[in-house]
């Protein structure tokens, strides 16, 4: 599914985070999000899903205009896993994927066999299987972040936003999250936009990057075209080295010290 969004204006209060924010996304592609701390990813990431009311643009999924599409039909198609999270203490893996389904059921009806089956199927493809009854609250992070990934999955969405998805997770485990997250853009065809804070991962698993700079949108494009000594100057205050990967296919980069 196709995201696009136009003249994005977004105020917490009198305060103006996103300025005149603009981009289009093509149907199957992974887009990454990048800036520094406090220049308005995750405010883009919440009023895309809605849960933030813009004074001004709009937003369009295929070309509709979401304030045109009620609120459950929006949850079909567009999956958020957000950067806080909370949940309760004692409940199961699996009720939790389940939550996934809620936005397909008719009003007042109960998990039908085909929802139970998309749950086991959400389960299996992020290898939460065996470990469906256990207590999310004890799995470990990367776990858990799976988990989450498994609820997004099970509400069959086109689109899936995901805010950090892979703080707090140790370099195993943000791998591991990100290479579920590219094979479900590939088997499944689901348009991914991602906040991502290590650029050389944003570079390695995206398709386009796009720069959020105080506010306002600074470039958007291939990794090729975003990574450069100007981006991380300008934007991140450090003089890095730029490489190719040639295995990934990709360009990386090696900070060498803090800008003057
Ligand atoms: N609920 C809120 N009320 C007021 N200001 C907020 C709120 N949430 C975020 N902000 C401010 O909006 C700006 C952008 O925040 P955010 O989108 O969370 O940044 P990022 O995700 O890029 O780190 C920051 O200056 C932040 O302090
Ligand atoms: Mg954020």
């Amino acid at each position: 599914m196709e995201l696009k969004v136009e003249g994005l204006n977004v105020f917490y209060g009198d305060k103006k985070i996103l300025n005149d924010i603009s981009f289009n996304i093509k149907s199957g592609e992974i887009t990454t999000i990048i800036g520094p701390n406090g220049s308005g990813k995750s405010t883009l990431i919440k009023t895309i899903s809605r849960y933030l009311k813009p004074k001004g643009g709009s937003i369009y999924l295929d070309k509709v205009n979401i304030n045109q599409i009620n609120t459950k039909e929006i949850a079909r198609n567009l999956a958020v896993l957000p950067q806080v999270k909370d949940v309760s203490s004692d409940i199961s893996v699996e009720e939790l994927v389940s939550y996934g389904r809620y936005p397909h059921l008719k009003f007042g009806k109960r998990l039908s066999k085909e929802d139970k089956e998309i749950i086991e199927w959400a389960l299996e493809k992020t290898g939460l299987l065996e470990m469906k009854d256990r207590c999310v609250v004890t799995l470990s992070g990367g776990e858990r972040q799976r988990a989450w990934i498994a609820m997004s999955l099970a509400q069959k969405p086109k689109i899936l936003l995901l805010d950090e998805p892979t703080t707090f997770l140790d370099i195993c485990y943000q791998f591991e999250v990100l290479e579920l997250v590219k094979e479900l853009n590939k088997t499944l065809g689901i348009t991914v936009v991602m906040v991502l804070h290590d650029l050389n991962q944003a570079a390695r698993y995206s398709d386009k990057m796009l720069v959020i700079n105080n506010g306002d949108l600074w470039e958007y494009g291939e990794p090729c075209e975003i990574v450069s000594e100007n981006l991380l100057k300008n934007i991140f205050k450090i003089d890095a080295d730029i490489y190719e990967d040639k295995v990934n296919n990709c360009p990386y980069f090696i900070p060498r010290k803090i800008t003057a």
